[in-house]
């Protein structure tokens, strides 16, 4: 191929990704969830592209964690329909494609687990050799920054820690869409900002998708594409700069709210 030729090919790949229409990573369409007859969410329609990385927010009990479930497939819904990259939740879970960082991890405070068992212990289904396992975990510690904390009893690490290795145990078998709830609870202002550039690094190289529930309503805009607000409903779904606006977060919380800006960079 000639020089003018490669130029013209390779030109034309650009144009070709450019127009390549993005991936649906997260595709839920009049989902309606019922506990004990009490509807909990009621006709949810949102789409989440490939690489996006999007905050869900809302006030306790307004059905986040319960949303979340139903896109792990351990809430079933009561009516509509949820696809995980174009399959059912419990056919992307079986094939890896989902880490998820649940809210609150058990882990008792006598348990001896090192930062890297804990790692180990999230990749049980990798039908891998133990030493691949092992190379696999180290690499998600280093990815986490935590790698020199692989020896430390978890139970000792600190929140900002522990919630570092949670992550490293989400992403060690590689799945394609992260799901993290509240990850940022009982971290400082410094350790959040950390954090969401670590996000964003998880995005911008490994192509991860990001859903996070998060209370950072004055830190997370600047880091995510799209915020979404569940409170039992839809109600917001759009610029995250939008969820800085008191009328809008009065709404969601159904209460007067002041988001508490950083004018830090
Ligand atoms: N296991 C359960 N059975 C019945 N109702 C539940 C269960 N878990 C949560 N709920 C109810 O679902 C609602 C939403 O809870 P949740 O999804 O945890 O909200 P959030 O994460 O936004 O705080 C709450 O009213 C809660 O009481
Ligand atoms: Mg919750």
């Amino acid at each position: 191929m000639s020089e003018g030729e490669k130029q013209k090919s390779s030109s034309q790949e650009k144009v070709q990704n450019r127009y390549r229409p993005l991936k649906v990573a997260v595709n839920v369409e009049h989902l309606w969830v019922e506990r004990n007859g009490k509807t909990i969410l009621e006709d949810i329609n949102l789409k989440i592209y490939e690489r996006e990385i999007v905050a869900i927010v809302g006030p306790n009990g307004g059905g986040k964690t319960t949303f979340l479930k139903t896109l792990l497939g351990l809430i079933k819904p009561t009516r509509g329909k949820v696809e995980i990259f174009n399959l059912p939740p419990e056919e992307a879970v079986k094939r890896h494609l989902i880490g998820y960082v649940p809210q609150k991890i058990n882990m008792k405070k006598e348990s001896c687990l090192s930062a890297l068992d804990v790692v180990l212990l999230g990749m049980w289904f990798l039908k891998i050799p133990k030493e691949e396992k092992i190379k696999k975990a180290l690499q998600a510690l280093e990815y986490m920054n935590v790698l020199h904390l692989k020896e430390k009893r978890f139970s000792d690490l600190s929140g900002g820690q522990q919630q570092r290795v949670n992550i490293a145990r989400a992403i060690a078998s590689e799945p394609k869409l992260l799901l993290l709830d509240e990850p940022t609870t009982g971290i400082d202002f410094a350790g959040q900002q950390t954090f969401y550039q670590l996000i964003q690094k998880l995005r911008d190289e490994k192509g991860f998708t990001v859903v996070m529930v998060t209370h950072d309503v004055g830190v997370v805009w600047k880091y995510v594409d799209k915020a979404v607000c569940i409170n039992k409903r839809l109600h917001y779904h759009g610029d995250p700069k939008l969820i800085l606006d008191p009328k809008i977060l009065e709404k969601i919380y159904n209460a007067p709210v002041v988001p508490l800006y950083h004018q830090h960079p």
